[in-house]
């Protein structure tokens, strides 16, 4: 079955076409990143033009790549929420035209259902039951996946998202958004112990998050420093603070893990392209005697590759979408 998939909830337009929800024939991503660096985030309307310009041509592109006519197409995937109302209304628009003009089935796709798909293309054997951290820059989840379909939202967080958080602190040090990846190399070049940032591990039996305290400690400690006119040591500050925010995601996924019985962690989102992250998991996860899995980079953050997946597992368990599909911007996770 061929899926052609859409994603445009944020600032990547991307389409792709995908073999049985595994294997990925083309995965074009046009990343408006560097349109948005000068405002120091993602701008929305700006996004949604953006989409509308280019959307047409990275369609073609994916058919070409993956040597595909319209006439291969078996499903049309699109991501339908969360995102930006008006970015998403162009990806969404576009796949009910296609479906519509095909005569194919539509599948709307949860995006964060989407990020958890990524895995099935990378690790061809992973099934489920598996504990999952979903963690990019909207969202950060914990979750137990049942089914290819069936989802238990265990925890969140309160506040700022993982990605979100990093940005944040990112910017507030003089680095260029999303800021991510930069505190990730920042970090590998200080001292995680030099400043004692706090770990927010909420109520003992909680899964959930919170980040925005860890945030303000950072922010207070960069304002403090200035006040006493010394310099702060941007590398401890970012490896400090990364470690803060890793010790509470793997914790907690760990504590899931066992208390679920999952001898799998999964990981998802943005965020799991971290080094630290994913170095601390594995070793965590020799301990423990239980497996890690996470995406490649490209397919941690924003792509269609990941919508196609989840768009096909949706729908051989009997899931399709009618064509007054519309977009849901706060659409959660079952
Ligand atoms: O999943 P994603 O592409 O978009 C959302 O759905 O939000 O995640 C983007 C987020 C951004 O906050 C970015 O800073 C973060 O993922 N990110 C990282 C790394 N690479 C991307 N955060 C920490 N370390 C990284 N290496
Ligand atoms: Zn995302």
């Amino acid at each position: 079955m061929i899926t052609l998939a859409i994603e445009t909830s944020c600032d990547e337009t991307s389409c792709a076409i995908v073999r049985d929800g595994r294997e990925v024939l083309s995965n074009i991503i046009s990343s408006q990143i560097d349109i948005h660096r000068k405002f120091g985030g993602v701008v929305p309307e700006i996004a949604s033009r953006k989409h509308i310009e280019s959307i047409n041509n990275i369609l073609q592109e994916a058919l070409d790549e993956a040597g595909c006519t319209f006439k291969d197409i078996d499903l049309v995937g699109v991501t339908q929420g969360p995102g930006l109302v008006g970015a998403l209304l162009v990806g969404l628009s576009t796949a009910k035209a296609l479906a519509y003009g095909l005569r194919k089935p539509l599948v709307g796709v949860n995006h964060i259902e989407g990020h958890i798909c990524a895995n099935y293309i990378e690790h061809k054997d992973l099934k489920p039951p598996f504990t999952c951290l979903v963690v990019s820059g909207g969202h950060t989840y914990l979750v137990q996946a049942n089914d290819y379909t069936e989802y238990e939202l265990v925890g969140r967080t309160r506040d700022d998202a993982a990605g979100e958080a990093f940005d944040k602190v990112a910017r507030a040090i003089g680095l260029p958004y999303p800021g991510g990846p930069f505190i990730d190399n920042l970090s590998k070049k200080g001292n995680k112990d030099a400043i004692p940032f706090p770990r927010v591990f909420l109520e003992d039996d909680s899964y959930d998050f919170s980040f925005s305290g860890l945030k303000t400690a950072v922010l207070n400690y960069l304002n403090q420093m200035k006040q006493k006119g010394e310099e702060a040591v941007v590398e401890d500050v970012a490896a400090s603070f990364q470690q803060a925010v890793l010790d509470v995601l793997v914790e907690k996924s760990f504590r899931l893990a066992k208390t679920s019985g999952s001898d799998k962690i999964v990981m998802a989102g943005g965020v799991a392209s971290n080094e630290g992250l994913r170095n601390m998991m594995e070793k965590r996860a020799e301990i423990e005697g239980i497996e890690i899995y996470y995406p490649s980079r490209v397919l941690c953050t924003d792509n269609a590759a990941m919508i196609g997946s989840a768009a096909y597992f949706n729908y051989i368990n009997g899931r399709e979408s009618g064509l007054d599909l519309n977009v849901e911007p706060n659409l959660d996770i079952k």
